[in-house]
């Protein structure tokens, strides 16, 4: 079941979604050299409590820290550590989620530490530019594969390659709801989009195979080639005419 959400709840996730977008760039500026990663997550986490909110993220499942930050092959659910200092070069995929007033805002994106390669900043152009390839068809009437087909094919005509074992999501009241956004798909397919529909869409994108390993530690994915891997993502409502970010600003 899809839930559809009125005005009254649209609102409280516009809230969520600023807090949301705001650790984000916070956490993007943060990205240094000499910086570590937990330097990172104690402040998303300082920030989003200081706002009255609680973050997302935080033991949902297990797991132990606030934001998810995942550096170069590291593709996505990277743990902060202070152990894990950024170097130049580095690409930082930093994934935040806050919770308040009833409702979740969840958002991402990979930041470049310093000065990075030229294929690197491609990486980073490319999957940001595939979230919005992809909702060009979060409309009403149009189907969700849509939405994923946007996405893979402007990755894949790129020449590189996305993620299939983690998807998009239905996100409201609880982080992750109906339906799962996969990030290929065919057009055609898939539920009907509805005005009132909020979604995550988050492209995972490795520049090298699309295969991935998990890391002993439960929760880190990385790339099973060692080549990197970047991460964009917003909450985006269906309207009756353009989508409209909840996690705005968007980077
Ligand atoms: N933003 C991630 C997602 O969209 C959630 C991180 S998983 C967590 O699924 F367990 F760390 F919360
Ligand atoms: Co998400």
């Amino acid at each position: 079941m899809i839930t559809l959400k009125s005005p009254h709840e649209i609102d409280l996730m516009r809230r969520s979604g600023k807090i949301t977008a705001a650790a984000r760039a916070l956490a993007g500026e943060m990205v240094k050299p000499g910086v570590t990663t937990q330097e990172i997550n104690d402040a998303v986490e300082r920030f989003i409590r200081k706002q009255g909110a609680v973050p997302s993220f935080l033991h949902y499942n297990g797991y132990p820290a606030s934001a998810c930050i995942s550096v170069n092959d590291e593709i996505i659910h990277g743990i902060p550590s202070p152990k894990r200092v950024l170097q130049e070069g580095d690409i930082v995929s930093v994934d935040v989620g806050a919770y308040i007033g009833g409702f979740h805002g969840d958002c991402a994106a990979t930041f470049p530490c310093g000065r990075i390669s030229p294929e690197a900043r491609r990486l980073i152009d490319v999957t940001r530019q595939s979230f919005f390839e992809g909702i060009r068809f979060a409309r009403e009437g149009q189907r969700l594969q849509d939405i994923s087909a946007a996405v893979q094919s402007y990755v894949e005509q790129n020449g590189f390659s996305v993620v299939r074992e983690y998807v998009g999501h239905g996100v409201g009241a609880r982080m992750h709801e109906s339906p799962e956004i996969p990030n290929f798909g065919r057009p055609g397919h898939g539920p009907r989009l509805l005005r009132g529909m909020t979604l995550a869409v988050e492209p995972m994108v490795n520049a090298g195979s699309a295969a991935i390993t998990q890391l002993s530690d439960g929760w880190t994915v990385k790339t099973a080639d060692g080549k990197w891997a970047a991460h964009y993502e917003n909450t985006i409502l269906i309207t009756d005419g353009e989508p409209e970010i909840l996690t705005a600003p968007a980077i």
